[in-house]
C-alpha cells in the first residue's frame, strides 16, 4: 500500500487508500490540514513541498498546471487536493504558510 510520510508533523506516516487524493487520505487519517477552497483546486492552501517521490505522483492536474503558470507553485511543489500517489513512499513538507495555528510542526528526533 502506498504510503505518505509527513516529515515536519513528526514523521507522520498515512496509510494511502487507492483512487483517492492525498488531502482525502490525510482527512481519512484524521490529520487537520489547511484546505480552504474545500479541495477544489482554487487556492493552494493544501500545498505540499515534496522531499522525495514526487515522480510516484498523478500528473498535475489542470488547476496545478495553472497555478505553475502563475508562478504560485513551484517545480518542488503539488496541491494535495489535486494528486493522487499511485504507488511506494512520497515524503513531504508542510511549507511554513501552509502550517495550522494549532498544530505543533516538529521533526523526529
Ligand atoms: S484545498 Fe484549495 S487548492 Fe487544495
Amino acid at each position: 500500500m502506498p504510503k505518505l510520510v509527513i516529515e515536519n508533523l513528526g514523521g507522520l506516516s498515512v496509510e494511502i487508500q487507492e483512487g483517492k487524493t492525498l488531502l482525502q487520505n490525510i482527512q481519512a487519517a484524521y490529520v487537520d490540514w489547511m484546505h480552504p477552497c474545500g479541495g477544489k483546486g482554487r487556492c493552494t492552501g493544501c500545498k505540499i513541498q515534496i522531499v522525495s517521490g514526487g515522480e510516484q505522483l498523478s500528473p498535475p492536474s489542470p488547476q496545478e498546471q495553472r497555478f505553475m503558470t502563475q508562478g504560485r507553485l513551484r517545480s518542488n511543489e503539488r496541491l494535495a487536493c489535486q494528486c493522487i500517489l499511485t504507488q511506494g513512499e512520497l515524503r513531504v513538507l508542510v511549507p511554513h504558510e501552509c502550517q495550522l495555528p494549532h498544530l505543533h510542526y516538529h521533526f523526529k528526533k
